[in-house]
């Protein structure tokens, strides 16, 4: 894979976010071995990513998909579509008959490709007992006399990174089970390890946690019969906005603003903060804490840069553009999009560093744009936050695990 890299990048205390890279070649060929074991090589502005770097993090790396009732054809293009090194962790909350459809594909895949995957239920009562002894029920509610976890997008992701861990994974990646397109997967797959092969060891930065966000190509649209290449979803144009208007008013730092935080931007940098599909270092999604539902990505960007301080380790977060478009089931309603972005919102809304002037701007927005799904005066309803999984008692978590969970005895 070739990269083209940028040095621009902004730097909000112990956390530099880099300018946008792309994808200059999905495949870019036999490169000479490099000297120093992994190294990419440089040519100008872009980097090549040897096959051996990009294996490197893929054996390391966890996938998790998160499935909602998803269309079990699209969801077999996904899973083959994860290369065959990495670890598939497929967190599922549908009901039983279908989870036996999918856990009989997954299987089938599992075999023929000669791979590793597992296969849970978001519902899965062991599941929520395992978390409730390791300290973590606020994601777990009653139901029927026993306890699950609590439905949402976020709360599979936790089950999702808490299984990486305890499959001894150092990176965790996140793919959409509703993506249509296999060629898609595989490149943000890709895109991770070389991403997260750059920020590790590229960067300078000595023992650095790091991000991958991926910025989609485009979100293919058909209308009047015509295929339409958008740049952005309707959800991410706004979450964007408001996103670059906090990083960009950070560098005018009001009153409001913590001004022990050590801010460098120095330009208008664009940035991707509403993407379904990103990736870390396991060590860093330990630490930051994961909201409930669709606010889970956005939230994660905005505590990175606006609560996280001196003294941890640095964060590297870069942004990548893809080649492919990402097509998804994006007829899932009106209602959709909008609690989406009010989830984005809030969490640019209630992070420590918005400004006054910003939040009475927010405000009006929402009171226009997003009526139904915020308070009268037009502020987005604070989501709920977990604790972040580090502090859970990982002993007795694998323990109940291993004893309650048929999924995870083979890891
Ligand atoms: P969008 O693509 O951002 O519009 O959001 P989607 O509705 O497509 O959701 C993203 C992914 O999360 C899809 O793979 C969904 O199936 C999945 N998802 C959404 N809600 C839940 C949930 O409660 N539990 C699980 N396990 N997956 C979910
Ligand atoms: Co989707």
């Amino acid at each position: 894979m070739r990269l083209s890299i940028n040095q621009r990048s902004a730097r909000v205390g112990i956390v530099q976010i880099h300018e946008m890279f792309r994808v200059l070649e999905l495949d870019a060929g036999d490169v000479a071995e490099p000297k120093q074991s992994h190294a990419p090589s440089l040519s100008r502005d872009t980097f090549v990513f040897p096959q051996t770097s990009i294996r490197a993090v893929e054996k390391d790396l966890a996938i998790v998909v998160p499935c909602m009732n998803e269309d079990p054809d699209i969801l077999d293009g996904v899973l083959r579509g994860i290369p065959n090194d990495c670890l598939v962790i497929l967190v599922s909350n549908r009901n039983l008959a279908n989870f036996e459809v999918e856990s009989k594909m997954l299987e089938l895949i599992c075999t023929t490709n000669e791979r590793k995957c597992i296969h849970i239920h978001q519902k899965d009562p062991g599941v929520a007992e395992a978390f409730m002894s390791a300290g973590l029920s606020a994601l777990v509610e009653p139901q029927d006399g026993a306890h699950s976890v609590r439905s949402g997008k976020g709360e599979a992701m936790m089950i999702g990174t808490a299984l990486a861990k305890v499959a001894h994974r150092c990176f965790i990646g996140f793919v959409d089970a509703d993506n249509l397109v296999p060629g898609a997967v595989n490149e943000y797959c890709k895109v991770y390890a070389a991403g997260l092969h750059y920020a590790l060891y590229q960067t300078g930065t000595e023992d650095p946690h790091a991000m991958v966000r991926i910025k989609w190509n485009s979100k293919p649209k058909v209308r009047d019969g015509k295929i339409v290449f958008e740049k952005f979803g309707r959800s991410s144009r706004a979450t964007n906005y408001w996103m670059n208007r906090l990083l960009t008013t950070l560098t005018t730092a009001s009153a409001d603003i913590d001004t022990d935080t050590d801010i460098d931007i120095d330009h208008n940098l664009d940035f991707a903060s509403d993407t379904g599909e990103h990736a870390m270092t396991l060590d860093l999604a330990l630490t930051v804490p994961f909201a409930s539902g669709y606010a889970v990505e956005p939230h994660q960007y905005v505590h990175c840069f606006s609560t996280l301080s001196k003294g941890e380790r640095p964060v590297q977060i870069l942004q990548i553009e893809t080649r492919n478009p990402h097509v998804h089931d994006c007829g899932k309603g009106d209602g959709h999009i909008k609690r989406m972005q009010a989830g984005g919102l809030s969490t640019i809304y209630h992070s420590p560093l918005a400004p006054k002037e910003l939040k009475a701007e927010m405000r009006g927005f929402c009171k226009s744009q997003l009526g139904e799904v915020c308070s009268v005066d037009g502020e987005p309803e604070e989501c709920v936050v977990y604790p972040c999984l580090q502090d859970m008692d990982w002993e007795v978590f694998k323990k109940v695990l291993e004893e309650k969970v048929e999924a995870v005895k083979s890891l």
